[in-house]
């Protein structure tokens, strides 16, 4: 008979906040560091039922937990019960890392944080007076434009299938850049499956698919256009990661294109929560072990 000693009485508690949680892979990411960096933790999944969110963070946080995450579709309604939100959280109106810390509630979002780790890491490549197209307007697009404008990219231009919702967007981060003292503006707006992002598409040097175009169960679809013939020169990154080769990312391998999937962003967005909550930083040497091991198993 064997004892079971991982849970103890000064068990760290985390978790994931969600409404369904069923097939999440984050428990694999964080209770991996925890084993890995000898932390006595665990990471749970916590299926929340509609209408109860401000009962389960209330029953966390009398319970002790050191933090948790938050996914769909309670990323905005959780601001609503936070004592403190991040500036990045703030602007993007959501948040999907929460800390507990002397009886506060703080919100962070890490998304966008996560996928510049995991695009430097993976493509080499850094957003610097690059030309960047972004597919989608939705929140993934929201947080990624803004990070991409502040990492110093030429221009970042949006095609989105609904043309306001594009505009809006371009405005958002044209006001953000404007705040930071920057007075030209860098993004642009463009309606999907026309000649204006049709040009667009063929000047930038890297693509980013934000929609769900593409994702499981509709895997032969691509956010693309039929008249765009993607360069070998340019890099594509899709924020899916289910399924690993979605069709976008087959389609610019067999162009030669550097094609990257979200798994990357997903593991590194996981890391940052992770390193808020514990307040350290994760040596490099373990996060790009354990990334590479994540990696694989999301593709396996
Ligand atoms: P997320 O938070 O993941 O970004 P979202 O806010 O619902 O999700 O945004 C989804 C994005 O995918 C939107 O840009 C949406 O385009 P619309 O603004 O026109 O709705 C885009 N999208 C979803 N399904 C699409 C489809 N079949 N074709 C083209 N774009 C699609």
């Amino acid at each position: 008979m064997h004892l079971d000693m991982r849970v103890t009485g000064t068990t760290k508690l985390t978790g994931l906040i969600g409404n369904p949680v069923e097939h999440t892979v984050s428990p694999v990411l964080h209770n991996s560091l925890f084993n890995v960096l000898g932390i006595n933790g665990i990471y749970v999944p916590l299926k929340v039922p509609a209408g109860s969110l401000k009962d389960a963070v209330k029953g966390l946080k009398a319970a002790g937990f050191t933090g948790f995450n938050v996914t769909l579709p309670y990323k905005e309604e959780i601001l609503e019960y936070m004592d403190e939100v991040s500036e990045e959280a703030k602007l993007l109106g959501t948040a999907n890392t929460v800390k507990i810390a002397d009886g506060r509630l703080y919100g962070f979002n890490t998304d966008a944080d996560g996928f510049i780790r995991a695009f430097r890491e993976q493509t080499g490549t850094s957003f610097e007076q690059k030309q960047v197209c972004l597919l989608g307007a939705g929140g993934t697009a929201k947080a990624l434009a803004v990070k991409i404008a502040m990492e110093g990219a030429a221009k970042v231009s949006i095609i989105n299938r609904t043309e306001t919702k594009a505009i809006e967007l371009a405005t958002a981060v044209n006001k953000v850049l404007e705040k930071t003292g920057s007075s030209e503006k860098m993004a642009f707006a463009a309606p999907s499956g026309t000649a204006e992002a049709l040009q667009i598409l063929s000047s930038c040097g890297i693509i980013v698919n934000t929609t769900s175009v593409g994702m499981h169960p509709d895997t032969v679809s691509t956010p693309l256009q039929q008249d765009f013939v993607l360069q070998s020169k340019q890099i594509v990154y899709d924020v899916i990661y289910n399924p690993a080769q979605t069709k976008l990312l087959t389609d610019a391998k067999a162009r030669g294109c550097k094609a990257v999937n979200g798994a990357g962003m997903l593991f590194y967005q996981g890391l940052k929560a992770f390193e808020i909550w514990m307040d350290k930083t994760v040596p490099e040497e373990i996060s790009v072990g354990l990334s590479t091991e994540f990696l694989k198993y999301l593709e396996a």
